[in-house]
């Protein structure tokens, strides 16, 4: 409890810093330049953050956070294709935080598609325990946010949508734990979606706000205490089933969020044990790949990782190949030493 405690402190106080020093370019040195593609032909391209946790109060640290990275995506050179919102959009679910994100979306062109994903602290709402509560209840304000940002019609906490032929799926949780819960309808409706997005042969991103149970350093991770239970930080009791599903396909990214955890190479010998980028083998012994977001919002002091914040991913799709490229946004910098290259299977 204290350190969580301590640790909000301390993170809130350095997104202040953050906040002032980013644009002088006082803390990762000055604008590389813009977003374009690494390479010729590229299929697709996204980004993706997480954990932007935004409050309705103090916007000018939250919302100012936000739009140093909406500003960087809406002046890329080569025009993203989508931005993944990865869960803990906002601080505590509430409207007035989802109207924070909205304001910010609305003053710039970042991309044509926008995925939002529920993470643990959007169900956390004024009616967190009545999800179907049609007036306030957690499904009313997923589904009313998705539309109004994205201009999606979605009645679940999950979704799919094909963005240049390439399937992205959307997971969810349907109750309002830390850890999350996938029903049996959610699970039989992934295993549907993955079945048709293999036939593309084209590789297939799935969003999910909570990382696979024991990945990414997890459960130590989470808060860092030994003896936590394997699904600790995790999916949780549903984990095995997303993995099962997982496993039967090749090309397979998996991307979350939720442990706020800096980059960090799996080989790195300081600090705690992970990498942001995992590989879990499927069941023809290729890799799935598994990235794991830093937090958009808090700095990450504890895990031993890349300490600032503004950080995510840009993906590249091209034939045979795809590269995850991190960015600190909030500068508008790549941060080479972590960017990996995922060959394509068949
Ligand atoms: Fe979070």
């Amino acid at each position: 409890m204290f350190l969580s405690i301590f640790v909000k402190l301390v993170s809130l106080f350095l997104s202040v810093f953050m906040t002032v020093a980013q644009p002088l370019g006082m803390i990762e040195g000055k604008m590389q330049g813009k977003i374009t593609h690494a390479e010729e032909n590229c299929r697709v391209s996204f980004a993706a953050i997480s954990d932007i946790h935004l409050r309705g109060n103090f916007k000018f640290i939250f919302q100012g956070m936000l739009e140093l990275g909406l500003q960087d995506m809406a002046d890329a050179r080569d025009k993203l294709d989508a931005v993944a919102f990865v869960g803990d959009i906002t601080d505590h679910g509430y409207v007035d935080q989802w109207n924070v994100f909205t304001d910010a979306l609305s003053k710039y062109d970042i991309a044509d598609n926008k995925l939002i994903v529920v993470g643990n602290h959007d169900t956390w709402g004024p009616n967190r325990e009545e999800f179907d509560n049609p007036e306030d209840g957690v499904q009313v304000t997923f589904s009313k946010y998705n539309k109004l940002i994205a201009g999606r019609d979605v009645s679940t906490m999950y979704y799919s949508e094909i963005i240049n032929g390439c399937y992205f799926i959307a997971l969810g949780s349907e109750e309002d734990h830390t850890d999350a819960y996938l029903s049996d309808t959610q699970l039989q409706w992934f295993a549907g979606e993955m079945a048709k997005a293999a036939e593309t042969g084209l590789p297939i991103f799935v969003f999910m706000h909570q990382p696979i149970n024991k990945t990414h350093g997890l459960p130590y991770n989470w808060e860092l205490k030994k003896d936590d239970p394997d699904e600790e930080g995790g999916i949780g009791n549903e984990s095995d089933a997303v993995v099962a599903i997982l496993k039967q396909y090749d090309n397979v990214f998996y991307i979350s969020g939720h442990i706020h955890a800096g980059y960090k190479k799996s080989d790195s010998v300081i600090g705690a044990e992970y990498g942001s980028v995992e590989y879990m083998e499927n069941n023809n012994g290729n890799p799935i790949t598994l990235i794991n977001l830093p937090s958009y919002l808090y700095f990450d002091f504890i895990h031993g990782g890349h300490l600032a914040n503004g950080c995510g991913w840009i993906v590249e799709v091209y034939d045979g190949e795809v590269l995850l490229r991190a960015r600190n946004f909030a500068t508008g910098t790549w941060i080479k030493l972590y960017d990996e290259t995922v060959g394509l299977v068949g």
